[in-house]
């Protein structure tokens, strides 16, 4: 549906430098699903989704929007922002503060080239108000509407032209921890039920986790791995993935030799000799980094069967609810261990650590250096 290949966005800054926001910039995004564009701040999220938008001119690159070329380098296309027809929301979304709900919703619809009568106009406004939850509250002021009400005003408006793409640029941002919650589970409801083709921006990893079909990691300009929510955070392709998506311990570790044939790798770490897996073929002699999530550090007071089973000693312990932190002391490193709260081993007593080897993630140092390279 949507395809962005090989895209770059550069800009000029004060000092006459070119920043390069956006850097070789590749996915395809199928009918229906929804992609997001995962990073820390200034890696280029909205530098591309405005090049998809046509707010930005780029340097290179092509972007098809099913089927139909709306940027070309090589073809020396470029269709203006307003011929592309895509719905947008962005992270300071402007409601029209002396406009009641309905006339907000329709304004995109009154401005726009095409003409539309009176009770189309209705009928489609009422249809995305009614998706987005505001049939009832169509004749109220939007200041008089909450916040969480206004981000979904900003969602129906963007929803009115019936775009066949979908941008959404840090849309929760603005709103409080317990509301961007509960809209994340709405956006997410609505874009499955109306089955909206969807580019969505975000620097919070569980946003993307919990909304996505697919998440692309970004890192100042380019994309560091594509995969489902469940790849990224189980398959990380390198430290910064690891380390930006989710909580993570991180074991050097020399490579020994190869012990089966799906990935499997024995390894000499400050934790003794492990099994782990890896994505990529290593080579003995090797110096890896071994990703272990905390929930997949087992921990157990009687020694368990089977492989990577270390003991260790309780250093100190976080109570958080619904799980508890352990931190546990093997030699001079400790790993970080979320366990049921139903574990209640002493401070300073010893405990076996059992790690899954194919949880222990062998990760090179340097993949996402030489990506860039
Ligand atoms: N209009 C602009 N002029 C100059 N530099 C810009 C402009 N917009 C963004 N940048 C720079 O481009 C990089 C990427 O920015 P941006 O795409 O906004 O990142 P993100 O949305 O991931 O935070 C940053 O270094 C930012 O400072
Ligand atoms: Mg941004």
């Amino acid at each position: 549906m949507l395809s962005v290949k090989a895209l770059f966005t550069e800009y000029p800054n004060d000092q006459g430098q070119i920043v390069k926001a956006a850097q070789n910039v590749t996915f395809d995004v199928p009918e229906g699903k929804l992609f997001t564009l995962l990073g820390p701040s200034g890696c280029g999220k909205t530098t591309t989704l405005r090049s998809i938008a046509g707010l930005e001119k780029p340097k290179s690159g092509e972007i098809t929007v099913a089927g139909r070329t709306v940027y070309s380098s090589a073809g020396n296309v470029f269709v203006q922002p307003n011929q592309r027809a895509f719905g947008m929301v962005f992270q300071s979304y402007a409601i029209w503060p002396h406009m009641n709900v309905f006339k907000n919703a329709a304004f995109p619809l009154e401005v726009g080239s095409k003409k539309y009568s009176k009770k189309d106009i209705e009928q489609r406004v009422m249809r995305v108000l009614a998706a987005v939850g505001l049939d009832h509250l169509a004749d109220r002021e939007a200041t008089k509407l909450s916040g969480g009400q206004q981000q979904r005003l900003a969602l129906a408006r963007a929803l009115v032209m019936e775009p066949k793409l979908l941008l959404l640029d840090e849309p929760l941002s603005n709103l409080d921890a317990k509301l961007r919650e509960r809209m994340r589970f709405e956006l997410k409801r609505m874009q499955r039920e109306l089955g909206l083709t969807t580019i969505y921006v975000t620097h919070d990893q569980s946003e993307a986790l919990a909304l996505s079909h697919e998440i692309a990691v970004m890192r100042e300009g380019q994309i560091i791995q594509i995969g489902s929510p469940r790849d990224i955070y189980e398959r990380p392709n390198s430290k910064f993935v690891a380390d930006f998506v989710g909580l993570t311990n991180f074991v050097e570790a020399t490579v020994l030799a190869p012990e089966n044939n799906e990935g499997g790798y024995r390894v000499e770490s400050s934790l003794g000799q492990l099994s782990v897996v890896s994505l990529e073929a290593l080579r003995p002699g090797e110096q890896v980094l071994i990703s272990i999530r905390p929930e997949d550090v087992e921990l157990c007071e009687n020694r368990p069967d089977g492989t990577n089973v270390i003991h260790g000693t309780v250093d100190f312990k976080v109570f958080l609810g619904e799980y508890l932190d352990f931190q546990v002391k093997f030699g001079d490193r400790s790993l970080l261990a979320r366990v049921h709260p139903s574990l209640k081993t002493p401070v300073g007593e010893g405990i076996y650590a059992c790690l899954n080897p194919e949880k222990c993630i062998a990760i090179r140092d340097d993949v996402a250096l030489k990506k860039a390279a």
